[in-house]
């Protein structure tokens, strides 16, 4: 039986070590400060941006939560970004995507002081992390390497393969396996032969965004697989391709008409050494680690 990767324990135990940093923060008289900025009702995005607000609760941090309306303009929100950038509470910015079609997300998100880059989407921080210099960077991948750390997954000399080249997950994920001394390649859409490429990895980290995608036959026995994807299904089609015979899941998407499934089908875990399952697996790190970087640019910019 593989090993279940358990995002939630590590997220909980990151948490509690961010916590503790904010105590010994406040000693010396500093709260690390989070700017979210929600814009619009998209519901997917205002239960993630509640989500983190709630957390920094938890943890000590300071939030502020800005809320501009969707018809707000790229110029408007330049302009409170300089003002966050310029704000000596806020060690973070984080602007929640998608933002409307109105609003250039590239202007904007370069606007952010790559110090207070929390989310690490800035040019300035992929630029550090690539260089091996001290960066912030994103929050899902460097979730990865902490599940593969704090679950003793060997790293050095290992054969990771990424389904993904996204510059939020697979291109940050890459440069980070890549500074652990893993063996990398990155794989995409355009890939020759793939199951070829993907059976080579010791370590597959799937980051396509298209439900169950990683199939059983694309995964080299004993394998660690993380599985970065959140995809809802629908269909009982799409519901019987992936769990016939799941009772658990039966009763979810019976309940609410959906579930949710990962970047790897279900059955590609079987084959696996160890996994990371969808939901619990990478999901709960990404906030854990906005805590992490937030409290981390607040000892950056006081030079601690
Ligand atoms: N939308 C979905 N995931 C993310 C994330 O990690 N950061 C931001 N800012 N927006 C997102």
């Amino acid at each position: 039986m593989p090993r279940i990767l358990d995002g939630i324990a590590i997220a909980s135990a990151i948490k509690q070590e961010v916590a503790g940093e904010v105590k010994s923060l406040a000693e010396k008289g500093i709260r690390p400060g989070l700017a979210a900025v929600l814009v619009g009702h998209v519901p997917a995005s205002e239960i993630y941006v509640r989500s983190k607000v709630q957390t920094c609760a938890d943890l000590g941090l300071y939030s502020d939560l800005i809320t501009p309306p969707d018809t707000v303009t790229t110029e408007e929100l330049l302009d409170l970004v300089h003002k966050l950038n310029a704000r000596d509470d806020i060690d973070g910015i984080l602007i929640q995507l998608p933002l409307p079609a109105q609003v250039d997300a590239k202007l904007l998100l370069d606007a952010i002081a790559p110090e207070k880059d929390v989310d690490g989407f800035h040019p300035v921080n992929a630029g550090r992390l690539q260089a091996g210099r001290p960066a912030l960077a994103p929050c899902t991948p460097a979730g990865v390497i902490e599940i593969l750390k704090r679950s003793d997954v060997p790293i050095v000399g290992q054969n990771a393969v990424i389904v993904g080249r996204s510059d939020i997950v697979g291109k940050p994920a890459a440069m980070l396996l890549l500074h652990q001394n893993a063996t990398v390649t990155i794989c995409h859409s355009k890939t020759r032969d793939l199951p070829a490429v993907t059976r080579q990895a010791d370590i597959l980290v799937a980051a396509i965004g298209r439900p169950g995608f990683i199939t059983p036959e694309m995964v080299k026995p004993g394998a660690t697989i993380i599985d970065v994807g959140i995809n809802r299904i629908t269909s009982r089609d799409d519901f019987d391709r992936f769990f016939a015979g799941n009772e658990k899941r039966e009763a979810t998407f019976a309940k609410r008409g959906s579930t949710i499934v990962g970047d790897v089908h279900p059955k590609a875990f079987e084959i696996a050494s160890a996994y990371t399952p969808v939901p619990g697996g990478v999901g709960p790190l990404t906030i854990a680690m906005l805590m992490a970087n937030t409290v981390r640019a607040a000892k950056m910019r006081r030079g601690l």
